[in-house]
């Protein structure tokens, strides 16, 4: 039986890399996906490559820094599919200013998108997944931290700021719940360098070589390669499905095993 059957999950950043992965093979394992981004054209393509592979989606164009966009994401997923079992919060920014050259624009802009849109996914997550019957399994709250949000980073000072409150964050999404009696999980996921636009992106800033760049990967992470974004989707995959129903408030690291020194 797929994995999901059954279960509606609300993906942010599912236009892109690690989301879209994510959104494509929870949709192969039997979910109903809703494609949330701020790109409007890219919901648009992988709600439609999700459907013409006989697949359930749901187009968001949504800005997950915006609160009315998170009330109209959860009332359209519900209208649509009754229920919503799943929020995997991804989307997410980087940035690679030194500290000392870090204005409040990119601080703004960071903490934005990947605390602010956080908290309001796991707001209005709660809000709907309280009232689940305990005849269902768990709802489950996925937040996306990084690598980032173990141990610090030269040239990510805002970004590693905001990917350690996601982790802490979560950690208290799961204490509340489970202490206000409601029948929800939440856990944080830890990619470490993965081959995605946002991580290409970030080399061209510093203005990396691919060669220096495959030193520097061989020296840090135990597998010396990045990770492709469906290893990382596998990890959400575990943490949405009810094989992870024992785990909350905890963190799954998928790193090559960045983080181990
Ligand atoms: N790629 C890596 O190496 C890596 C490592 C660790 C953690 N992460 C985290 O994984 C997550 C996904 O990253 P990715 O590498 O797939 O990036 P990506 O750039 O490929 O995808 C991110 C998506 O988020 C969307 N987005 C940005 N701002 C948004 C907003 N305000 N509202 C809605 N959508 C918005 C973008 O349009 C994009 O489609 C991020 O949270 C990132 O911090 C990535």
């Amino acid at each position: 039986m797929a994995r999901l059957a059954g279960k509606t999950a609300i993906i942010t950043g599912a236009g892109s890399g690690i989301g879209l992965a994510t959104a494509t093979l929870f949709a192969e394992e039997g979910a109903n996906v809703v494609i949330c981004d701020l790109n409007k054209e890219a919901c648009g393509k992988a709600a439609k490559s999700i459907t013409d592979a006989a697949g359930s989606a749901l187009a968001m164009p949504m800005d997950v820094t915006s609160e009315a966009d998170w009330q109209t994401a959860f009332t359209k997923a519900a209208d649509q599919y009754g229920r919503v079992d799943v929020l995997m919060n991804c989307a997410g920014v980087g940035d690679q200013t030194p500290i000392e050259d870090t204005t409040v624009e990119i601080y703004n802009k960071v903490c934005d998108v990947n605390l602010k849109g956080v908290f309001l996914g796991c707001k209005y997550a709660i809000r709907h997944m309280k009232h689940r019957g305990r005849d269902l399994q768990m709802g489950s709250i996925i937040n996306v931290s990084s690598t980032a949000g173990f141990v610090g980073t030269a040239r990510a000072g805002i970004y590693t700021m905001s990917k350690g409150g996601v982790r802490l964050f979560s950690k208290a999404v799961a204490v509340e719940v489970a202490e206000f009696g409601y029948h929800i999980r939440c856990n944080s996921l830890h990619p470490g360098g993965t081959v995605t636009p946002m991580f290409d992106g970030s080399l061209a800033t510093r203005n990396i070589s691919q060669e220096k760049f495959a030193e520097l990967v061989k020296r840090r992470n135990l597998l010396g390669r990045r990770a492709e974004p469906v290893e990382i989707a596998y990890g959400a995959l575990f943490l949405a499905s009810d094989e992870s129903s024992f785990m909350t408030g905890t963190e799954l690291a998928l790193d090559g095993g960045y983080a181990a020194r």
